[in-house]
């Protein structure tokens, strides 16, 4: 999809000057304006704190709104909020479950609670894909945590719901349910749900969003294409493995600002993706003219992760 043909009506949630003060006077969310676009991955990160679970739990209809407007396909969630929640689905950060209830009944009942007529062979469905389908008469308190944390997004997902927020949805899970969940979630991107993620694994972003917002300290710092924003803020640095150890770098060579590593058998140039040019022609130029050989060289970027710190730093500041 390109993102300079899309109109505004493939956004499914806008939010428009949302701020919220908790009763006390905490503000955990400054003025924020956000759009999820229609079949998107969107990854919202931010430290503990930041305001990630208020801003997703105020869209859900958990939190009041401060101020500020929310629409849902273009249905308002406080005039409209019977229309909006169906659309929703909500794995919460903070499980809670019946301890006494069957896993069965627990999604099953939930596809209720929002109206929908039963539906066993979609129940059944869902169970399989996350592998619950043999706990199915297992009480709640009979799972273990990444169980349990299954059955909550088998419950957001009873109703079959438009737009999915998952909160740390793999919080506390082991390696292999994490893979599962991408899965699952790229599954569900390609049978049409949008889907809005919160994670602490700053990979699990790099690997699954299409695109990225940063938030801290409740204001949303950085609202961005996964892919854009690596290529904007991400430095790159180039390594040259050399024939030859050197002892310091030529002073031919100072406007570089080189780094001399590995014992001064590599040379260290970093450069930026975003500037009218990379400065690397010169630099081999300059390096051939100086006699210095190498037998290899490599080049490595920024993880996401590297730009999230440097950027929750920076708005620190
Ligand atoms: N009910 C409440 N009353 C007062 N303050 C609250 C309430 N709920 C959250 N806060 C505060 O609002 C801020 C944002 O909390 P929130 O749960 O949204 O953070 P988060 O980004 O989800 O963090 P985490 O990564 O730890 O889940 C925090 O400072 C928190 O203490
Ligand atoms: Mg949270």
């Amino acid at each position: 999809m390109n993102a300079a043909v899309q109109r505004a009506d493939d956004d499914i949630l806008v939010v428009r000057g949302l701020d919220k003060v908790y009763p006390g006077g905490f503000q955990a969310l400054k003025p924020t304006d956000l759009e999820i676009r229609r079949g998107e991955i969107f990854a919202l990160l931010g430290p503990n704190g930041a305001g990630k679970t208020t801003l997703i739990s105020i869209i859900c209809g958990i939190v009041n709104l401060g101020a500020g407007s929310i629409t849902v396909d273009g249905h308002d969630v406080v005039r409209d909020w019977r229309a909006t929640r169906s659309l929703i689905g909500l794995v919460p950060q903070e499980l809670k479950t019946d301890a006494f209830e069957t896993v069965w009944n627990t999604v099953r009942f939930s596809r209720g609670l929002f109206g929908k007529a039963p539906d066993d062979a979609y129940i059944e469905r869902l169970l399989k894909e996350l592998s619950l389908w043999d706990k199915r008469d297992n009480k709640m308190l009979m799972l273990s945590g990444g169980m349990k944390r299954r059955v909550m997004i088998a419950k957001a997902l009873s109703h079959e719901p438009q737009l999915l927020f998952l909160d740390e949805p793999t919080a506390g899970v082991d390696v292999e349910l994490r893979r599962d969940m991408w899965a699952m979630v790229r599954r569900l991107r390609e049978s049409g749900v949008t889907i809005v993620l919160t994670t602490h694994y700053i990979e699990e972003a790099e690997e699954m969003a299409d695109r990225v917002g940063v938030i801290n300290r409740g204001e949303l710092i950085v609202v961005e294409e996964k892919a854009a924003l690596m290529h904007k803020l991400g430095r790159k640095q180039l390594r040259l493995q050399l024939h030859d150890p050197l002892d310091a770098v030529p002073g031919a060579l100072a406007a570089h600002h080189l780094e001399l590593a590995a014992g001064g058998n590599e040379l260290v140039y970093n450069y930026d993706t975003q500037g009218e040019r990379t400065g690397i022609t010169t630099l081999l130029a300059d390096l051939a003219a100086t006699g210095i050989r190498f037998r290899d060289l490599s080049t490595r970027q920024d993880t996401l992760e590297q730009i999230f710190l440097q950027l929750v730093k920076e708005s620190a500041a």
